[in-house]
């Protein structure tokens, strides 16, 4: 693959908030998560464990993710994907405290980039969900009282004729700076 290539699917991964009725086959689910999980973290510590709820399940747990009327969308989804923090390992706990680098809120946010990529290059819209209730969420998932889910993901066909949205980003000059 080369960078026009990459760009392609940068472009075509957008936060789809309409799904189709068509559910994605558990199979797809997980090997878009596997594949997600090659992502990089600090000192390859992993800090990590992806949870996918389906089925009635996701039913519930979508409830825990929409408020004041905001990700109705996600009741159509076929799979949520709860991104769920480890502890690190030593040296990375060590790096943190000292360097007041979060290095697990890091590889997190990097392996929910590469989820979403993975989702887009599958065939499936996906949509991040920061709005959640984190103690709602940890019931449905048996996790324990402190256990931290920075997001969830939610997956699903896109919507016959979804549009595909121009992006609109900040111009490069307020967001790259070359130096020499
Ligand atoms: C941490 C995070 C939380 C987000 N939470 C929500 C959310 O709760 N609901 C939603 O519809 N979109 C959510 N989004 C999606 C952003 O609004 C979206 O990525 C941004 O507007 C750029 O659009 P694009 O993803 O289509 O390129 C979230 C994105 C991130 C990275």
């Amino acid at each position: 693959m080369d960078l026009k290539e990459l760009e392609s699917l940068y472009l075509k991964r957008q936060s789809c908030r309409e799904f189709s009725d068509m559910v994605v086959p558990e199979e797809v689910v997980t090997e878009i998560c596997r594949v997600a999980l090659l992502a990089p973290s600090a000192m390859n510590a992993q800090p990590w464990k992806l949870i996918a709820v389906m089925g009635e399940k996701k039913d519930e747990l979508v409830k825990a993710l929409q408020r004041l009327g905001m990700n109705k969308f996600a009741s159509k989804a076929s799979a949520a994907v709860c991104v769920v923090a480890g502890k690190g390992n030593f040296l990375t706990q060590i790096g943190s405290a000292f360097k007041e680098n979060e290095f697990v809120k890091n590889d997190l946010g990097i392996l929910t980039a590469h989820l979403t990529l993975a989702a887009e290059a599958a065939g499936v819209g996906s949509c991040i969900l920061g709005w959640r209730d984190e103690e709602k969420l940890r019931s449905i998932l048996g996790l324990e009282k402190g256990a931290v889910i920075p997001e969830v993901v939610v997956l699903g066909y896109p919507a016959e004729g979804y549009p595909v949205r121009e992006k609109k980003r900040k111009p490069l000059k307020d967001t790259f700076a070359l130096l020499k």
